[in-house]
């Protein structure tokens, strides 16, 4: 486990997702989860942006997924408005996302359909505009990979 790491301000967190991107390989599943308006999207966003994709990562709330294109396919997918995991293994987004980086918001609603081995993030409210984000990796992701975040 690496963390807790603060983030002080929307913009620190974008840049903490942009130094994730740094570490990412394709065929990773990233979870990220905590409450509502946490900065999970953000973080989303500031992969996006190091990735090279082009246009503003939005929430996909309403479409359930996303997918850009950047240096590595991006995709983005938002599982709050899935109503089961059987729903969300018939998307087989796992299998349309292999070539890139999977992001999930409220993954770990989700965790029992994906695949064992992925990057947890886990994004804590403590005051104001303070946060503090947590990595897991679960299963045989190389957690050594994190180091690099911190330093
Ligand atoms: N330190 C911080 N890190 C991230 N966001 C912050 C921070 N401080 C304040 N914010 C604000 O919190 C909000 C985070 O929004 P964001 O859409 O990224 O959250 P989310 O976790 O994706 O929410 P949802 O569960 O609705 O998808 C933004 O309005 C942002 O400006
Ligand atoms: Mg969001």
């Amino acid at each position: 486990m690496i963390g807790p790491v603060p983030v002080a301000t929307p913009d620190e967190m974008e840049s903490l997702g942009r130094r994730i991107a740094t570490i990412v390989d394709p065929g990773d599943i990233l979870l990220l989860n905590g409450s509502l308006g946490a900065g999970k999207t953000l973080l989303v966003s500031g992969i996006a942006q190091a990735l090279g994709v082009d246009v503003q990562v939005t929430s996909p709330t309403f479409l359930v997924v996303r997918k850009y294109e950047g240096v590595l396919p991006l995709t983005h997918v938002d599982v709050y408005r899935l109503a089961s995991t059987a729903e969300f293994t018939d998307l087989e987004l796992v299998e349309a996302a292999a070539d890139g980086v999977l992001a999930i918001e409220w993954g770990g609603a989700v965790r029992s359909a994906l695949p064992p081995d992925l990057l947890a993030i886990d994004i804590k409210v403590e005051e104001r505009d303070l946060r503090s984000v947590t990595f897991r990796g679960e299963g045989e992701w190389d957690v050594r990979r994190l180091a690099e975040l911190t330093t």
